[in-house]
């Protein structure tokens, strides 16, 4: 049985752990306690230290600091491209660069990193402003307001590098898009691209999209799009990215998420992640657990067949969250209505719960430890049938004072 080293510790590791431990024998590092409760190995040893016939890793940091590469380096397969590659997420300036060179379709932008010259780059252009770190800022980078007093406070505080530390002293500030957002996550294995299920994440910590930008607060797929537009997104968006890959000499092997805007005039990119989403995977991964190892081997090895996935069914997951979260998530508190497996205590047909940041205290039971805390995740015929679940398994949790959105999934069909 091949050996799947699984880099990170949150809900999206725990959905790819789980999914690959049907077929794999699993190692998480770090991974958490509700990972590990679940019956699936962590360590705290570093990937580089871990025995692997295949290492996925989740988060963007790592990627972007070079694991990828150094696992190369000693023969180790791995989904996630390398520091070259990596940079697509880890600068918005040099992605927006990117995308310039390959004509892909994206907000228009200005980069900044004197004060001045961004205030008068606002007073130029038309509401909404949207602003956003250039480095990492784990989702949370992004403002999007109407009000030019808001944009200019934001833009000051990310310059100075008081709100996002060093990620925000060089910032960029796009046109803000209208339209349907999109979470179209492709694997990559250097040549060739398959496209998985398109998911819809829901960003915003508040119903009807209100408050601020989260990492996400929940996700459903499929995403049903018109006929045309999965194509179109082909065409204009990923071929043209993959041949400047090519032209830069990346060769990119991994996730590439493409976030997607689909406006009146067509698909236009807001970002790429260059590993797969947060809380979309909780969300793709049951539907395509078994084909999940062979694809995931079949994009580090450089032999994806290009052919759709099949996938099966829907999902809905709900993200509970911190009490203050995405601000100031404040942790603690004892978590109930969980098992000692860190399942459901009463499960239902269909529910996965993947334990974001939770911790088990000396007796054993579930504390709240982190800002997102846990992905409950249901899986069912329909979009509609999975939400219903979702919403039942969370009603039967409680995690003090935590945060979730009523209207995941609301308006899918
Ligand atoms: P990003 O990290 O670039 O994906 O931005 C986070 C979120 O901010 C996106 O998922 C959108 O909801 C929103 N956003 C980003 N860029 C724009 C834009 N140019 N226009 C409107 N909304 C945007
Ligand atoms: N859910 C958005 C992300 O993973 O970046």
């Amino acid at each position: 049985m091949s050996r799947v080293v699984v880099v990170g510790g949150g809900g999206r590791e725990h959905a790819l752990a789980w999914g690959l431990a049907r077929d794999a024998q699993v190692v998480v590092t770090p991974g958490n306690d509700g990972i590990a409760a679940h019956g699936i190995t962590c360590s705290p040893e570093p990937a580089t230290a871990l025995e692997a016939d295949l290492v996925v890793v989740g988060p963007e940091a790592p990627l972007v600091a070079g694991l990828a590469d150094e696992l190369r380096a000693r023969g180790v397969p791995v989904v996630g491209p390398g520091a070259d590659g990596a940079r697509l997420e880890g600068s918005k300036a040099y992605l927006k660069e990117f995308l310039a060179a390959a004509g892909v379709a994206t907000a228009a932008h200005g980069t900044f990193a004197d004060e001045a010259a961004a205030r008068a780059h606002l007073a130029a252009m038309a509401p909404p402003y949207v602003i956003k770190t250039d480095g990492l800022a784990a989702g949370k980078g992004v403002l999007v307001t109407s009000s030019r007093a808001e944009a200019e406070a934001d833009v000051a505080d990310k310059l100075a590098g008081r709100s996002f530390g060093e990620a925000g002293r060089t910032v960029v500030i796009e046109e803000g898009l209208t339209g349907v957002e999109c979470s179209l996550m492709l694997l990559c294995d250097g040549e060739r691209t398959v496209s998985l299920t398109p998911a819809q994440d829901f960003k915003r910590v508040g119903d009807g999209d209100r408050g601020a930008n989260t990492g996400g607060m929940g996700a459903f797929a499929p995403l049903a799009l018109p006929d045309d537009t999965l194509a179109r997104v082909e065409r204009e968006i990923v071929a043209p990215t993959l041949a400047e890959l090519h032209r830069r000499a990346i060769d990119y092997r991994g996730v590439l998420y493409a976030g997607l805007m689909l406006t009146a005039q067509g698909p236009k990119l807001l970002e790429y992640n260059v590993r797969f989403g947060d809380p979309e995977t909780q969300v793709l991964v049951p539907l395509v657990r078994e084909d999940l190892l062979d694809l995931l081997a079949a994009t580090a090895a450089g032999r994806l067949t290009p052919a759709p996935v099949a996938r099966r069914g829907a999902a809905v997951t709900v993200v509970l969250a911190a009490p203050g979260y995405p601000e100031a998530p404040v942790a603690g508190g004892r978590i109930t209505g969980l098992g000692p497996d860190g399942q459901l205590a009463e499960p239902l047909e269909g529910v996965v719960v993947f334990h974001a940041g939770t911790r088990r205290d000396a007796d054993g039971a579930f504390v709240s430890a982190g800002g997102r805390v846990l992905s409950v995740t249901a899986h069912a015929d329909t979009v509609a049938a999975a939400r219903a679940r979702a919403y039942e398994a969370v009603a039967r949790i409680e995690v003090p004072g935590a945060i979730w959105r009523r209207d995941i999934a609301a308006g899918a069909s």
